[in-house]
């Protein structure tokens, strides 16, 4: 997730633990090829992350093929390209999901691709641009003729933003046309909920976006559950433990200030489902540096430990959902505001 899975947040998941694969954000080969630093530092990844895929997304076929050999050559195990992403922006210049509406091109970008990688190759598609023309199938089948190793659907269109429920069904359907493994994605936020979405589509892999940033843990669980075990449930100590190591991970990172952004952005789905959440992520919000972020971090959880109330004491389940991957819409919302 663009702004979301960096290098920080990426290690915080993997070292819960049940994560089968990392993927990048999705990264500009325009800024990639032109060295644009933002670029290049989303390539960044940690050894603890293998195996790794590196994203990318452009509608220009000679810089997706210099990309792609960009992210063969810095150690990525997997080149995913992203052929979802509704960013106005992404999809006027042709990528993202964009290219569900010009199949020739996407056909010569994999095949080009193809000819020069020797990594793996895989495809992020939403299942198509308007409801009125839904090619996912159509599109799963062409990529795998072109050589793509793994088709992972997101089943909302382009149209369809982050609005309603995905429908897996698609999911299904691909897995039925392709010999290819095929992983379904959409609104998985429970280990039951994944579950069901394996056995009614018959997908060979599950991935989970916003889930994660609720509950670090969910890759565990569902793994612990898929192998007949209870699934791992964090203590309290744990949860504190998992902000403070973001925290830390992130300082090292970057300075105090946007890692006091990231923080909040995190904070505004963890906080869901914890007790006197709301009032919890207010104190963080309102945090203006790093000192008063820990010791709101800290009151917070001793409040807890001595089971004394904190806020209203309410179990807090109406999080605001992020329902964008337009970071600078992201950065607008005043919950990821940073204070001065
Ligand atoms: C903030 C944000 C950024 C995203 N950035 C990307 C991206 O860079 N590449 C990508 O393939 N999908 C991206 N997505 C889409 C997610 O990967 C995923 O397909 C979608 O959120 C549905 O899955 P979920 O309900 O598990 O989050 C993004 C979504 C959000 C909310």
């Amino acid at each position: 997730m663009a702004g979301v899975t960096d290098y920080t947040f990426r290690r915080l998941i993997k070292r819960r633990g049940g994560v089968g694969l990392s993927v990048s954000e999705f990264i500009s080969v325009e800024g990639l090829t032109r060295s644009n630093p933002k670029s290049k530092r989303q390539m960044r990844f940690a050894e603890e992350e293998r195996p790794f895929a590196v994203q990318i997304f452009g509608g220009q076929t000679e810089r997706m093929v210099l990309g792609a050999l960009m992210a063969e050559e810095v150690g990525a195990d997997i080149l995913d390209v992203n052929c979802g992403c509704p960013a106005p922006k992404v999809v006027k210049n042709g990528g993202g999901s964009g290219l569900l509406k010009d199949l020739p091109r996407l056909e010569t970008i994999l095949t080009e691709i193809k000819k020069s990688l020797s990594i793996p190759l895989t495809l992020k598609m939403r299942t198509g641009f308007t409801d009125a023309t839904i090619n996912c199938v159509e599109v799963a089948k062409m990529a795998e003729q072109c050589g793509v190793e793994h088709i992972q659907l997101h089943g909302r269109t382009k149209e369809q933003g982050y609005k309603g429920l995905a429908n897996w069904d698609w999911v299904r359907e691909i897995k039925r046309a392709v010999k290819i493994p095929v992983s379904g994605n959409g609104d998985v936020t429970s280990i039951e909920n994944a579950l069901k979405r394996f056995d009614e589509t018959g997908c060979d892999g599950v991935l989970i976006g916003r889930g994660a940033m609720q509950n670090p843990w969910i890759f565990r669980q569902i793994e612990d559950v898929m192998n007949g075990r209870a699934p791992f449930e964090p203590t309290l100590e744990e949860k504190q433990a998992v902000l403070l190591e973001f925290f830390e991970l992130l300082r090292e990172d970057m300075p105090e200030l946007p890692a006091l952004g990231k923080m909040k952005q995190l904070a505004g789905q963890f906080t869901k489902g914890l007790v006197g959440g709301a009032h919890f992520r207010q104190t963080l919000y309102h945090s203006h540096s790093a000192r008063e972020i820990l010791d709101n971090i800290g009151v917070y959880f001793t409040t807890l430990t001595k089971g004394e109330t904190f806020g209203d004491g309410l179990l807090e389940t109406e999080a605001p959902v992020i329902d964008s991957c337009d970071i600078s819409a992201v950065a607008e919302n005043e919950h990821y505001k940073v204070a001065a």
